[in-house]
Protein backbone atom coordinates (compact mmCIF):
# COMPACT_ATOMS: atom_id res chain seq x y z
CA UNK A 1 0.00 0.00 0.00
CA UNK A 2 1.25 3.32 -0.67
CA UNK A 3 2.01 6.18 1.99
CA UNK A 4 -0.45 8.61 0.70
CA UNK A 5 -3.64 5.83 0.54
CA UNK A 6 -2.59 5.21 3.88
CA UNK A 7 -2.98 8.25 5.18
CA UNK A 8 -6.21 8.68 3.88
CA UNK A 9 -5.36 10.69 0.67
CA UNK A 10 -4.46 8.65 -2.25
CA UNK A 11 -4.27 10.78 -5.51
CA UNK A 12 -8.14 10.70 -6.04
CA UNK A 13 -9.15 11.71 -2.98
CA UNK A 14 -6.70 14.31 -2.26
CA UNK A 15 -8.31 16.18 -5.47
CA UNK A 16 -11.50 16.43 -3.87
CA UNK A 17 -10.64 17.09 -0.77
CA UNK A 18 -10.72 20.79 -0.32
CA UNK A 19 -10.16 21.64 3.10
CA UNK A 20 -6.20 20.97 3.34
CA UNK A 21 -5.07 19.17 7.07
CA UNK A 22 -4.73 22.05 9.85
CA UNK A 23 -2.24 20.68 11.76
CA UNK A 24 -1.79 22.60 15.32
CA UNK A 25 2.07 22.09 15.28
CA UNK A 26 2.06 24.10 11.75
CA UNK A 27 4.93 26.23 12.45
CA UNK A 28 3.87 29.24 12.93
CA UNK A 29 3.81 31.57 9.96
CA UNK A 30 3.58 28.99 7.72
CA UNK A 31 -0.51 29.73 6.09
CA UNK A 32 -2.87 26.52 5.90
CA UNK A 33 -2.52 26.37 1.95
CA UNK A 34 1.02 26.20 1.94
CA UNK A 35 1.64 23.54 4.96
CA UNK A 36 -0.77 21.35 3.06
CA UNK A 37 1.14 22.33 -0.52
CA UNK A 38 4.24 21.08 0.53
CA UNK A 39 3.11 18.45 2.75
CA UNK A 40 1.52 16.76 -0.24
CA UNK A 41 4.46 17.55 -2.15
CA UNK A 42 6.87 15.89 0.32
CA UNK A 43 3.96 12.52 0.49
CA UNK A 44 3.94 12.30 -3.42
CA UNK A 45 7.94 11.69 -3.31
CA UNK A 46 7.95 9.28 -0.15
CA UNK A 47 5.65 7.13 -2.57
CA UNK A 48 7.81 7.60 -5.44
CA UNK A 49 10.68 6.32 -3.83
CA UNK A 50 9.17 3.58 -2.08
CA UNK A 51 9.55 5.30 1.27
CA UNK A 52 7.63 3.06 3.04
CA UNK A 53 10.32 -0.16 3.63
CA UNK A 54 11.97 2.81 5.53
CA UNK A 55 12.23 2.20 9.09
CA UNK A 56 10.90 5.34 10.91
CA UNK A 57 14.66 7.16 11.95
CA UNK A 58 15.15 6.61 8.07
CA UNK A 59 12.16 7.95 6.98
CA UNK A 60 12.37 11.27 9.26
CA UNK A 61 15.64 11.50 7.67
CA UNK A 62 13.96 11.16 4.05
CA UNK A 63 11.25 13.88 5.12
CA UNK A 64 14.05 16.32 6.73
CA UNK A 65 15.63 16.17 2.72
CA UNK A 66 12.10 16.68 0.96
CA UNK A 67 11.04 19.52 3.07
CA UNK A 68 14.56 21.42 3.20
CA UNK A 69 14.02 21.02 -1.17
CA UNK A 70 10.26 22.19 -1.01
CA UNK A 71 11.30 25.15 1.13
CA UNK A 72 14.59 26.08 -1.15
CA UNK A 73 12.37 25.60 -4.15
CA UNK A 74 9.91 28.09 -2.85
CA UNK A 75 12.53 30.76 -1.82
CA UNK A 76 11.04 30.64 2.03
CA UNK A 77 12.74 32.04 4.95
CA UNK A 78 11.90 29.94 7.44
CA UNK A 79 14.11 30.01 10.36
CA UNK A 80 15.64 26.70 11.73
CA UNK A 81 12.79 26.23 14.83
CA UNK A 82 10.19 26.80 11.37
CA UNK A 83 11.63 24.13 9.41
CA UNK A 84 11.96 21.56 12.26
CA UNK A 85 8.32 22.30 13.34
CA UNK A 86 7.23 21.25 9.75
CA UNK A 87 8.93 18.19 9.71
CA UNK A 88 7.37 17.02 12.80
CA UNK A 89 4.11 17.92 11.80
CA UNK A 90 4.77 16.05 8.76
CA UNK A 91 6.08 13.33 10.75
CA UNK A 92 3.07 13.43 12.84
CA UNK A 93 1.44 12.51 10.20
CA UNK A 94 3.17 9.69 8.58
CA UNK A 95 4.17 8.31 11.43
CA UNK A 96 2.30 8.63 14.73
CA UNK A 97 -1.63 9.06 14.97
CA UNK A 98 -1.70 12.73 12.64
CA UNK A 99 -3.58 15.89 14.04
CA UNK A 100 -3.74 13.80 17.32
CA UNK A 101 -0.59 14.12 18.53
CA UNK A 102 -0.23 17.35 19.80
CA UNK A 103 -3.49 16.72 21.93
CA UNK A 104 -1.91 13.18 23.19
CA UNK A 105 1.54 15.15 23.77
CA UNK A 106 -0.45 17.39 25.96
CA UNK A 107 -0.59 15.84 29.41
CA UNK A 108 -3.92 17.59 31.15
CA UNK A 109 -5.82 16.15 28.44
CA UNK A 110 -7.71 12.97 30.20
CA UNK A 111 -9.87 12.19 26.89
CA UNK A 112 -9.96 12.53 23.13
CA UNK A 113 -13.18 12.36 21.46
CA UNK A 114 -13.60 12.55 17.59
CA UNK A 115 -16.83 12.67 16.61
CA UNK A 116 -16.08 13.53 13.26
CA UNK A 117 -12.97 15.00 10.74
CA UNK A 118 -13.79 18.77 12.08
CA UNK A 119 -15.57 17.49 15.78
CA UNK A 120 -13.43 16.70 18.21
CA UNK A 121 -13.42 17.41 21.78
CA UNK A 122 -11.06 16.71 24.92
CA UNK A 123 -11.80 16.89 28.50
CA UNK A 124 -9.78 18.42 30.73
CA UNK A 125 -10.05 18.89 34.54
CA UNK A 126 -12.98 16.95 33.78
CA UNK A 127 -14.44 19.31 31.06
CA UNK A 128 -15.41 18.86 27.78
CA UNK A 129 -14.29 20.95 25.00
CA UNK A 130 -13.95 21.36 21.65
CA UNK A 131 -10.79 21.56 19.76
CA UNK A 132 -9.50 23.21 17.12
CA UNK A 133 -7.51 20.06 15.79
CA UNK A 134 -8.94 19.30 12.65
CA UNK A 135 -8.71 15.55 10.00
CA UNK A 136 -9.00 16.56 6.80
CA UNK A 137 -11.45 14.29 5.67
CA UNK A 138 -13.41 10.63 6.43
CA UNK A 139 -10.77 9.11 4.75
CA UNK A 140 -7.86 10.83 7.10
CA UNK A 141 -9.84 9.78 10.05
CA UNK A 142 -10.35 5.99 9.04
CA UNK A 143 -6.58 5.57 7.94
CA UNK A 144 -5.41 6.86 11.69
CA UNK A 145 -7.85 4.37 12.67
CA UNK A 146 -6.78 1.80 11.04
CA UNK A 147 -3.19 2.23 11.79
CA UNK A 148 -3.46 2.35 15.60
CA UNK A 149 -5.71 -0.63 15.32
CA UNK A 150 -3.24 -2.47 13.15
CA UNK A 151 -0.50 -1.29 15.76
CA UNK A 152 -2.15 -3.41 18.65
CA UNK A 153 -2.50 -6.13 16.02
CA UNK A 154 -6.32 -6.10 15.54
CA UNK A 155 -8.15 -5.47 12.70
CA UNK A 156 -11.47 -2.84 11.56
CA UNK A 157 -13.61 -3.08 8.67
CA UNK A 158 -17.00 -3.12 7.45
CA UNK A 159 -17.17 -6.81 9.01
CA UNK A 160 -15.83 -6.37 12.42
CA UNK A 161 -16.43 -2.27 12.78
CA UNK A 162 -15.95 -1.98 16.21
CA UNK A 163 -12.92 -2.32 18.39
CA UNK A 164 -12.00 -1.60 22.30
CA UNK A 165 -8.21 -2.04 22.53
CA UNK A 166 -5.45 -1.06 25.13
CA UNK A 167 -2.66 1.12 23.01
CA UNK A 168 1.13 0.52 24.15
CA UNK A 169 1.06 3.49 26.86
CA UNK A 170 -2.03 1.62 28.81
CA UNK A 171 -4.80 4.17 26.88
CA UNK A 172 -8.16 2.55 26.55
CA UNK A 173 -8.83 3.17 22.70
CA UNK A 174 -12.31 2.43 20.87
CA UNK A 175 -13.37 3.11 17.71
CA UNK A 176 -16.09 2.49 15.40
CA UNK A 177 -16.47 2.94 11.61
CA UNK A 178 -19.42 2.13 9.03
CA UNK A 179 -21.69 0.57 8.78
CA UNK A 180 -22.11 1.21 12.71
CA UNK A 181 -20.87 4.66 12.86
CA UNK A 182 -23.92 6.93 10.29
CA UNK A 183 -21.77 9.88 10.05
CA UNK A 184 -18.05 9.15 10.36
CA UNK A 185 -15.86 6.95 11.68
CA UNK A 186 -15.73 8.29 15.89
CA UNK A 187 -12.73 7.00 18.12
CA UNK A 188 -12.31 7.53 21.73
CA UNK A 189 -9.27 7.61 23.68
CA UNK A 190 -9.38 7.53 27.66
CA UNK A 191 -5.97 8.29 29.27
CA UNK A 192 -4.49 7.63 32.12
CA UNK A 193 -2.16 10.53 33.39
CA UNK A 194 -0.39 10.93 36.06
CA UNK A 195 -0.49 7.16 37.22
CA UNK A 196 -2.57 5.88 39.44
CA UNK A 197 -4.49 8.43 42.10
CA UNK A 198 -4.33 7.36 46.04
CA UNK A 199 -7.09 7.60 48.36
CA UNK A 200 -5.61 10.59 49.92
CA UNK A 201 -5.59 12.10 46.41
CA UNK A 202 -9.39 11.87 45.91
CA UNK A 203 -10.16 13.18 49.36
CA UNK A 204 -7.75 16.31 48.37
CA UNK A 205 -9.59 16.51 45.57
CA UNK A 206 -13.08 16.70 47.64
CA UNK A 207 -14.14 13.18 45.86
CA UNK A 208 -15.05 12.04 49.66
CA UNK A 209 -14.24 12.86 53.42
CA UNK A 210 -10.99 11.81 55.47
CA UNK A 211 -13.45 9.30 57.38
CA UNK A 212 -14.99 7.69 54.44
CA UNK A 213 -11.73 7.29 53.28
CA UNK A 214 -10.65 5.45 56.55
CA UNK A 215 -13.82 3.35 56.34
CA UNK A 216 -12.97 2.29 52.73
CA UNK A 217 -9.91 1.53 53.36
CA UNK A 218 -11.05 -0.54 56.34
CA UNK A 219 -13.43 -2.25 54.44
CA UNK A 220 -11.00 -3.45 52.02
CA UNK A 221 -8.83 -4.60 54.61
CA UNK A 222 -11.43 -6.76 55.97
CA UNK A 223 -12.05 -8.64 52.99
CA UNK A 224 -15.31 -7.22 52.36
CA UNK A 225 -17.38 -7.15 48.89
CA UNK A 226 -16.96 -4.16 47.40
CA UNK A 227 -19.60 -2.45 44.55
CA UNK A 228 -18.27 0.69 43.08
CA UNK A 229 -21.10 2.18 41.23
CA UNK A 230 -22.01 5.40 39.08
CA UNK A 231 -22.15 6.77 35.77
CA UNK A 232 -20.18 6.87 32.50
CA UNK A 233 -16.64 8.59 33.37
CA UNK A 234 -17.84 9.34 36.79
CA UNK A 235 -14.58 7.94 38.22
CA UNK A 236 -15.54 4.62 39.52
CA UNK A 237 -12.45 2.51 37.83
CA UNK A 238 -10.10 5.57 39.50
CA UNK A 239 -11.64 4.56 43.06
CA UNK A 240 -11.24 0.73 42.30
CA UNK A 241 -7.43 1.55 41.63
CA UNK A 242 -7.01 3.18 44.56
CA UNK A 243 -9.55 1.02 46.86
CA UNK A 244 -7.12 -1.76 45.49
CA UNK A 245 -4.00 -0.42 47.40
CA UNK A 246 -5.15 -1.83 51.00
CA UNK A 247 -4.90 -5.40 49.70
CA UNK A 248 -2.84 -7.02 51.60
CA UNK A 249 0.40 -8.46 49.24
CA UNK A 250 0.20 -11.42 51.12
CA UNK A 251 -2.68 -12.21 48.61
CA UNK A 252 -2.85 -13.54 45.13
CA UNK A 253 -4.97 -11.27 43.19
CA UNK A 254 -6.46 -12.35 40.00
CA UNK A 255 -7.89 -9.19 37.91
CA UNK A 256 -10.14 -9.71 34.90
CA UNK A 257 -10.70 -6.91 32.43
CA UNK A 258 -11.61 -5.65 29.37
CA UNK A 259 -8.88 -3.71 28.20
CA UNK A 260 -6.71 -3.74 31.79
CA UNK A 261 -7.30 -0.42 33.43
CA UNK A 262 -6.35 -1.67 37.20
CA UNK A 263 -2.92 -0.41 38.08
CA UNK A 264 -2.45 -2.87 41.35
CA UNK A 265 1.23 -2.73 43.05
CA UNK A 266 0.79 -6.09 44.66
CA UNK A 267 3.64 -8.17 43.28
CA UNK A 268 1.07 -11.36 43.33
CA UNK A 269 -1.46 -10.20 41.09
CA UNK A 270 -2.37 -12.12 37.59
CA UNK A 271 -4.16 -10.08 35.09
CA UNK A 272 -6.28 -11.64 32.75
CA UNK A 273 -7.77 -9.34 29.78
CA UNK A 274 -10.43 -10.74 27.11
CA UNK A 275 -10.33 -11.41 23.59
CA UNK A 276 -12.89 -10.43 20.81
CA UNK A 277 -13.72 -13.24 18.32
CA UNK A 278 -11.61 -13.34 15.15
CA UNK A 279 -12.91 -12.64 11.49
CA UNK A 280 -14.60 -15.79 11.69
CA UNK A 281 -16.68 -14.88 14.55
CA UNK A 282 -14.43 -17.85 16.80
CA UNK A 283 -11.94 -17.53 19.67
CA UNK A 284 -13.96 -15.03 21.82
CA UNK A 285 -12.84 -14.88 25.56
CA UNK A 286 -15.27 -12.94 27.78
CA UNK A 287 -15.26 -11.69 31.29
CA UNK A 288 -17.70 -14.93 32.20
CA UNK A 289 -14.99 -17.30 30.79
CA UNK A 290 -12.33 -15.50 32.59
CA UNK A 291 -14.25 -15.45 35.64
CA UNK A 292 -14.69 -19.16 35.74
CA UNK A 293 -10.96 -19.51 34.87
CA UNK A 294 -9.83 -17.55 38.02
CA UNK A 295 -11.79 -19.67 40.76
CA UNK A 296 -9.46 -22.51 39.23
CA UNK A 297 -6.33 -20.67 39.66
CA UNK A 298 -6.43 -20.11 43.67
CA UNK A 299 -7.19 -16.73 43.84
CA UNK A 300 -7.91 -15.17 46.92
CA UNK A 301 -9.35 -12.06 45.56
CA UNK A 302 -11.13 -11.55 42.19
CA UNK A 303 -11.18 -7.91 40.90
CA UNK A 304 -13.18 -7.37 37.82
CA UNK A 305 -12.98 -4.48 36.05
CA UNK A 306 -16.46 -4.15 35.36
CA UNK A 307 -19.21 -6.38 35.35
CA UNK A 308 -22.12 -5.88 32.72
CA UNK A 309 -23.37 -9.43 31.63
CA UNK A 310 -23.95 -13.09 32.98
CA UNK A 311 -20.77 -13.08 34.17
CA UNK A 312 -22.52 -11.28 37.73
CA UNK A 313 -23.94 -14.62 38.09
CA UNK A 314 -20.17 -16.13 38.56
CA UNK A 315 -18.91 -13.64 40.52
CA UNK A 316 -21.79 -13.38 43.23
CA UNK A 317 -20.96 -17.22 43.37
CA UNK A 318 -17.47 -16.59 44.07
CA UNK A 319 -18.11 -14.32 46.23
CA UNK A 320 -20.41 -16.52 48.23
CA UNK A 321 -17.83 -19.49 48.33
CA UNK A 322 -14.56 -18.02 49.98
CA UNK A 323 -13.40 -15.30 47.67
CA UNK A 324 -13.84 -12.63 50.06
CA UNK A 325 -12.07 -9.41 49.22
CA UNK A 326 -13.96 -9.02 45.96
CA UNK A 327 -14.12 -6.03 44.09
CA UNK A 328 -15.91 -4.42 40.98
CA UNK A 329 -17.69 -1.67 39.32
CA UNK A 330 -20.72 -1.24 37.59
CA UNK A 331 -22.61 1.40 35.97
CA UNK A 332 -25.92 2.35 37.52
CA UNK A 333 -27.10 5.56 38.57
CA UNK A 334 -27.75 5.14 41.76
CA UNK A 335 -26.88 2.87 44.90
CA UNK A 336 -30.58 1.34 44.38
CA UNK A 337 -30.43 1.24 40.82
CA UNK A 338 -27.20 -0.54 40.61
CA UNK A 339 -29.33 -3.37 42.92
CA UNK A 340 -32.06 -3.33 39.80
CA UNK A 341 -29.36 -4.08 37.30
CA UNK A 342 -26.98 -6.82 39.30
CA UNK A 343 -31.08 -8.16 39.40
CA UNK A 344 -31.71 -7.90 35.79
CA UNK A 345 -28.32 -8.98 34.72
CA UNK A 346 -28.36 -12.21 37.42
CA UNK A 347 -32.08 -12.55 35.60
CA UNK A 348 -30.28 -12.86 32.05
CA UNK A 349 -27.51 -15.21 33.25
CA UNK A 350 -29.57 -18.31 32.72
CA UNK A 351 -29.60 -19.41 36.36
CA UNK A 352 -32.71 -21.03 37.43
CA UNK A 353 -33.00 -19.53 41.14
CA UNK A 354 -36.46 -17.38 41.61
CA UNK A 355 -36.12 -13.89 41.65
CA UNK A 356 -36.49 -13.57 45.37
CA UNK A 357 -33.76 -16.34 45.66
CA UNK A 358 -31.52 -14.21 43.34
CA UNK A 359 -32.22 -11.16 45.44
CA UNK A 360 -30.63 -13.42 48.64
CA UNK A 361 -27.56 -14.25 46.46
CA UNK A 362 -26.99 -10.90 45.83
CA UNK A 363 -27.52 -9.63 49.40
CA UNK A 364 -25.19 -12.12 50.99
CA UNK A 365 -22.55 -11.50 48.38
CA UNK A 366 -22.10 -7.71 48.60
CA UNK A 367 -21.27 -5.99 51.99
CA UNK A 368 -20.25 -2.06 50.61
CA UNK A 369 -21.51 -0.42 47.99
CA UNK A 370 -20.15 3.32 46.98
CA UNK A 371 -21.68 4.82 44.64
CA UNK A 372 -20.10 8.18 42.47
CA UNK A 373 -21.06 10.97 40.53
CA UNK A 374 -19.78 13.45 38.48
CA UNK A 375 -21.29 16.86 38.86
CA UNK A 376 -21.55 19.31 35.83
CA UNK A 377 -18.44 21.00 36.87
CA UNK A 378 -16.73 18.01 36.12
CA UNK A 379 -15.73 17.22 39.72
CA UNK A 380 -16.42 13.69 41.17
CA UNK A 381 -18.32 13.21 44.52
CA UNK A 382 -18.98 10.04 46.43
CA UNK A 383 -22.56 10.68 47.07
CA UNK A 384 -23.29 7.60 49.22
CA UNK A 385 -21.44 4.31 50.90
CA UNK A 386 -24.53 1.56 52.14
CA UNK A 387 -23.95 -1.71 53.88
CA UNK A 388 -25.96 -4.35 52.72
CA UNK A 389 -28.16 -5.36 55.65
CA UNK A 390 -30.14 -7.97 53.88
CA UNK A 391 -32.80 -8.60 51.90
CA UNK A 392 -36.89 -8.68 52.32
CA UNK A 393 -38.38 -10.42 48.98
CA UNK A 394 -37.29 -8.33 46.28
CA UNK A 395 -35.77 -4.99 48.30
CA UNK A 396 -32.59 -4.52 49.57
CA UNK A 397 -32.50 -3.17 52.97
CA UNK A 398 -29.56 -0.91 53.13
CA UNK A 399 -27.79 0.92 56.02
CA UNK A 400 -26.52 3.95 54.46
CA UNK A 401 -22.98 5.13 56.14
CA UNK A 402 -22.53 8.21 54.62
CA UNK A 403 -24.48 10.54 52.27
CA UNK A 404 -23.81 13.60 50.20
CA UNK A 405 -25.28 16.25 51.95
CA UNK A 406 -27.64 18.39 49.66
CA UNK A 407 -26.08 21.35 47.71
CA UNK A 408 -23.22 21.48 45.50
CA UNK A 409 -20.08 20.15 46.96
CA UNK A 410 -18.30 22.44 44.57
CA UNK A 411 -19.10 25.66 46.21
CA UNK A 412 -16.64 26.29 49.16
CA UNK A 413 -17.80 23.34 51.06
CA UNK A 414 -15.66 20.03 49.72
CA UNK A 415 -16.53 17.09 51.61
CA UNK A 416 -20.10 18.19 52.69
CA UNK A 417 -21.22 14.43 54.09
CA UNK A 418 -23.35 13.49 56.27
CA UNK A 419 -22.35 10.53 58.40
CA UNK A 420 -25.37 8.14 59.85
CA UNK A 421 -22.92 6.91 62.69
CA UNK A 422 -24.04 3.33 61.99
CA UNK A 423 -21.95 0.34 60.75
CA UNK A 424 -22.80 -3.12 60.94
CA UNK A 425 -19.49 -4.00 59.88
CA UNK A 426 -17.05 -2.63 63.24
CA UNK A 427 -16.63 -6.02 64.57
CA UNK A 428 -15.73 -7.46 61.31
CA UNK A 429 -13.18 -4.66 60.58
CA UNK A 430 -11.95 -4.75 64.27
CA UNK A 431 -11.61 -8.66 64.22
CA UNK A 432 -9.09 -8.58 61.03
CA UNK A 433 -6.98 -6.26 62.41
CA UNK A 434 -8.10 -2.98 60.52
CA UNK A 435 -10.38 -1.38 63.25
CA UNK A 436 -12.43 1.94 62.42
CA UNK A 437 -12.15 4.34 64.97
CA UNK A 438 -15.60 5.63 65.93
CA UNK A 439 -14.65 9.33 65.16
CA UNK A 440 -14.94 8.74 61.30
CA UNK A 441 -18.37 7.65 61.98
CA UNK A 442 -19.54 10.60 63.88
CA UNK A 443 -22.36 12.74 62.07
CA UNK A 444 -19.62 15.48 62.53
CA UNK A 445 -17.66 13.37 60.59
CA UNK A 446 -18.72 14.01 57.14
CA UNK A 447 -18.30 17.90 57.58
CA UNK A 448 -15.04 18.67 55.25
CA UNK A 449 -13.40 15.63 57.72
N1 LIG B 1 -12.15 11.79 41.77
C1 LIG B 1 -11.87 12.30 40.59
N2 LIG B 1 -11.67 13.62 40.46
C2 LIG B 1 -11.41 14.14 39.24
N3 LIG B 1 -11.30 13.43 38.09
C3 LIG B 1 -11.49 12.12 38.15
C4 LIG B 1 -11.80 11.48 39.41
N4 LIG B 1 -11.95 10.17 39.18
C5 LIG B 1 -11.76 9.99 37.86
N5 LIG B 1 -11.49 11.15 37.24
C6 LIG B 1 -11.25 11.31 35.80
O1 LIG B 1 -12.42 10.93 35.13
C7 LIG B 1 -12.16 10.14 34.00
C8 LIG B 1 -12.90 8.83 34.10
O2 LIG B 1 -12.41 8.08 35.20
P1 LIG B 1 -12.68 6.53 35.34
O3 LIG B 1 -12.12 5.77 34.20
O4 LIG B 1 -12.24 6.17 36.70
O5 LIG B 1 -14.26 6.52 35.26
P2 LIG B 1 -15.26 5.29 35.09
O6 LIG B 1 -16.48 5.64 35.89
O7 LIG B 1 -14.58 4.01 35.41
O8 LIG B 1 -15.57 5.39 33.55
P3 LIG B 1 -16.21 4.30 32.56
O9 LIG B 1 -17.69 4.44 32.75
O10 LIG B 1 -15.77 4.78 31.22
O11 LIG B 1 -15.66 2.97 32.96
C9 LIG B 1 -10.65 9.98 33.96
O12 LIG B 1 -10.16 10.90 33.03
C10 LIG B 1 -10.19 10.34 35.35
O13 LIG B 1 -8.92 10.94 35.36
MG1 LIG C 1 -14.34 2.27 34.29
Amino acid sequence: MKIGSRLGHSRETRREAAPAPRPVRRPAGLGDALYSEIYIEVIDRLETRGALELDPQELMARVTELVAQAVEARRLALSSRQREQLVAAIGDEILGLGPLEPLLADATISDILVNAPDQIFVERGGVLEEVEVRFRDQAHLLNTINRIVARVGRRIDEASPMVDARLPDGSRFNAVVGPLAIDSPVLSIRRFIGGPVSLRELVERGTLSVGMGHYLKSAVRAKCNVLVCGGTGAGKTTLLNALSRYVSSRERVVTIEDSAELRLQQRHVVRLETRPPNLEGRGEVTIRDLVRNALRMRPDRIIIGEVRGPEVLDMVQAMNTGHEGSMTTLHANSVSDGFSRLLAMLSMSGTQLSEPMMAQLIARAIDVVVHVARAPDGRRRVSAVAEVAGVQGMSFELNEVYRAARGDAAEGSRGAWLASGQSRLLERFAAAGAPLERRWLAPAAGEGA
